[in-house]
């Protein structure tokens, strides 16, 4: 969630602790996204290990075989390819994030994080763009199978936090994916993560870039996806590509001036508008996978019974003929980036919008 949230979650937290007697912080000495863990040595229990005036860590952050289960409270995600990585997703089938946002648990697609696995069939479709500065993983979703909402519309998740706890309160996340032998994990500070519309979107940015936190910017999240994490994620396909870094959120050109946007208050009411759209940064050698030979560790988990929801539509897949033909190089520029990504994101972005300030409405709600 925004700072912008965070005058009027100071002055939530204040009341309670006028009429509380307990005399809880709201605020951790050092933020969360600000500590360091080498991986496995330094990691606690529990990043957050007492009690703030947004509540308690809801999991823990040691993950291994014995945790690793359908029921598991991990806190601790990785991000490393296409074929491993873990969403962050509630632990009590049919939650919304706005409700879960400070408890979320990872639910990943290969053994070994200690974690849940994501049942199998769940991941219709993938993009993975990669560049020196962050890699971006964009994601088609059947959300019920991993406890959320059918309807939900979801929200954004990062390190930071209204109260600098983080949400999920004391989650971490490594990546292997800017070591130079791919294989060296390291902590990532910098990270944020939609989850919700039968997507997610998933940014894990480079310590060692330039502006990780520009990049992986976490006080746009009222408005989605669309400007935080641009793409031309096609349902069907499964594709990593490697990509030009998108502008840093939140930032546009009009007329040869470089501007930047600021997310209002929800004081001040819906978005309605905005004064620019994201551009889709250019990709290129992009190589398409069958979804079978990514997550091989997920065959033997099959989803959950559906929650009762109404209608027994499928999630809609947008027709592509490229769509699980194996391994293969699809060739990609900007342009056909742009038309691909217009025909799948516009369409939901008003109902995107709109939950967004829903959501945060709830969650504020839900914290006071
Ligand atoms: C496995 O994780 C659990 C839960 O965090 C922890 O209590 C236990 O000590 C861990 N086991 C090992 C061998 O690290
Ligand atoms: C690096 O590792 C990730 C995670 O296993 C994998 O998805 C990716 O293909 C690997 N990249 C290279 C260049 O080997
Ligand atoms: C997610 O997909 C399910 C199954 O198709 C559908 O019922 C639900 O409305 C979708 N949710 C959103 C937010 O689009
Ligand atoms: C899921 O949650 C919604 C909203 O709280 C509720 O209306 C619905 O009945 C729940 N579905 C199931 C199967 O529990």
């Amino acid at each position: 969630m925004a700072r912008s949230a965070l005058s009027a979650l100071v002055a939530v937290a204040s009341f309670s602790y006028v009429a509380g007697q307990a005399t809880l912080s709201t605020f951790p000495a050092t933020p969360i996204a600000s500590l360091h863990f080498a991986y496995p040595s330094q990691v606690p229990y529990k990043v957050v290990p007492d009690q703030y005036a947004r509540g308690t860590q809801f999991g823990y952050n040691i993950c291994n075989s014995t945790t690793e289960n359908q029921q598991s409270l991990c806190q601790t995600a990785f991000v490393n390819g296409i074929d491993d990585f873990c969403i962050l997703a509630p632990s009590q089938p049919n939650s919304t994030i706005g409700d879960t946002e400070g408890e979320e648990v990872i639910w990943c697609t290969k053994k070994g994080h200690g974690g849940r696995l994501i049942p199998d069939g769940t991941i219709t479709g993938i993009q993975v763009l990669r560049n020196t500065n962050y890699v971006q993983l964009f994601a088609f979703l059947n959300q019920a199978n991993i406890d959320i909402s059918p309807p939900d519309f979801g929200g954004e998740l990062d390190p930071h936090g209204q109260d600098l706890l983080g949400n999920p309160i004391g989650g971490l996340l490594y990546s292997t994916a800017f070591s130079s032998d791919n294989k060296t994990i390291q902590q990532i500070n910098e990270w944020n993560m939609f989850v919700g519309g039968n997507t997610s979107a998933i940014k894990v940015c480079n310590p060692a870039g330039p502006n990780p936190a520009g990049f992986c910017q976490h006080t746009l999240d009222r408005i989605g996806w669309q400007y935080n994490m641009p793409n031309s994620a096609v349902n069907g396909v499964f594709e990593v590509c490697d990509s030009d870094a998108m502008d840093i959120p939140g930032v546009y050109t009009v007329n040869g001036q470089t501007l930047s946007y600021s997310q209002p208050p929800e004081s001040l009411g819906p978005i309605s508008t905005l004064p620019y759209t994201a551009r889709i940064p250019a990709s290129s050698n992009c190589v398409t996978f069958q979804s079978s030979a990514l997550y091989t560790d997920l065959a033997s988990i099959s989803a959950p019974t559906p929650t009762g929801t109404s209608s027994g539509s499928t999630p809609t897949a947008s027709g592509k003929g490229t769509a699980g033909t194996g391994t293969g190089t699809r060739s990609s520029s900007a342009s056909t980036a742009s038309s691909t990504g217009k025909s799948n994101g516009a369409g939901t972005l008003t109902a995107s919008l709109f939950s967004s300030i829903v959501g945060v409405a709830f969650s504020i709600a839900f914290i006071a």
